[in-house]
């Protein structure tokens, strides 16, 4: 077989894998792992989301569905979107539904994007965004966002790297794997940079839920951003619906028409009895929500709180998602070999900060959405492993 394309021999391999590959090869031993290196909830979907498929699939509902999903299911989700977040769109054009987050933003910038524009992103990010912009032929510009500037994104640092070719600005708050918030004032920054350069801007809202002792605010709600905004959500984390594959981006007609276009040659629509499913889920699910994402601070509390009294390890307490992301740096190892020796020495599997991007070079990323049980005794083993150091 020939060559893969010019573009994607940038797209780096091995790395995340090997460590993946390393804890499945020690738990294949029988060696006691604990799998924090997924940000995967680990409460099971809502039953009455699962009773929603059952059904569908006996009434048959097996078949091609609309491009856009569902009509049940975008009305469910916008209603939602206003009840829990004051968000209003119209479910018949300015919402549609796919394949979970990562299609949305993948086709988002297919979409959106000539190929050698540019996205601005503040860094760390979701893996993903690299590997996409690499795929659509985009340049991602990252923008420092630093634990000693206490996680603040410094508007001059979009502004200085703003330049002719520059289309777009990507944001992700509540932040994986950061856990930071933007707030109102920072968004407001953000937003009347995006009005004076007349940037779209993307804003991945998955962790909406996941947000501790203050407001998730949309950049979209802001004056005038509307218009300019693509906010994409997810069913994987709000509902713990990982493999369902049901995402969603609300915007403005005239970029959603398109976007169904590149999603439509890609998948054509989501699973039609996940979409059903999915229907129950928005219906039914803010209580669900509610009580993981109180057993999720539980979890994030007690992990802070430990992780202060380890020395060495410096971090700021997570404002939303369910991501420890300390400084690893005092311990004078790469983060890989960093990540490598906690799981060696204390059977807990974590991710080298550099996985999302260059920005989090001196950190690793430990998920703490594992049970409450599992997240004490990853604590006291760290604690132990790293007091041999
Ligand atoms: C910030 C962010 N965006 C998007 C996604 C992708 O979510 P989905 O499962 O809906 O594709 C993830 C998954 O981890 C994420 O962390």
């Amino acid at each position: 077989m020939k060559d893969c394309n010019e573009r994607l021999k940038a797209m780096p391999f091995g790395g995340l894998y090997e460590i993946f590959g390393r804890a499945n090869k020690l738990e294949e031993q029988g060696k006691r792992v604990i799998h924090m290196e997924i940000g995967r909830p680990d409460y099971d979907s809502p039953d009455f989301a699962k009773e929603g498929v059952k059904k569908a699939l006996d009434k048959g509902q097996v078949h091609y569905t609309d491009i856009n999903g569902i009509k049940p299911l975008r009305k469910a989700i916008c209603e939602k979107e206003e009840r829990r977040f004051g968000l209003k769109y119209d479910y018949e054009t300015e919402i549609s539904v796919m394949c979970g987050a990562a299609e949305v933003i993948g086709v988002i910038m297919l979409t959106m994007l000539n190929p050698g524009e540019e996205i601005i992103c503040p860094s760390p990010f979701f893996s993903a965004y690299r590997e996409q912009a690499i795929i659509a032929g985009v340049k991602l510009v990252e923008v420092p966002v630093l634990m000693v500037d206490n996680w603040e994104l410094r508007i001059e640092e979009i502004e200085k790297r703003i330049t002719k070719n520059t289309k777009m600005i990507l944001l992700n708050s509540p932040n994986n794997p950061a856990g930071y918030v933007l707030d109102k004032e920072n968004l407001q920054k953000i937003a009347n940079i995006a009005k004076e350069r007349d940037l779209i801007v993307v804003s991945d809202e998955c962790y909406d839920e996941f947000i501790y002792g203050q407001e998730h605010v949309s950049i979209s709600t802001l004056e005038d951003m509307r218009e300019r905004t693509l906010v994409v959500k997810s069913t994987s984390k709000s509902f713990s619906m990982t493999g369902w594959r049901v995402g969603y981006v609300l915007g403005p007609l005239n970029a959603i028409k398109y976007i169904n276009k590149v999603h439509q040659n890609f998948s054509t629509c989501v699973t039609a009895f996940a979409q059903w499913g999915a229907v129950e889920a928005f219906k039914h699910g803010d209580n669900f929500i509610d009580d993981m994402v109180k057993e999720f601070k539980r979890r994030g509390d007690y992990l802070y709180d430990a992780f202060t009294k380890i020395d060495g390890l410096k971090m700021i307490k997570p404002k939303g998602a369910f991501y420890a992301f300390p400084d690893i740096t005092a311990f004078g190892m790469t983060e890989t070999d960093f990540c490598n020796y906690l799981m060696d020495e204390a059977g807990v599997v974590g991710v080298p900060g550099t996985a999302f991007g260059d920005y989090g070079k001196g950190h690793i990323r430990l998920a703490y959405c594992r049970s409450y049980e599992d997240i004490v005794e990853a604590c006291y083993k760290i604690k132990e492993a790293l007091g041999k150091l």
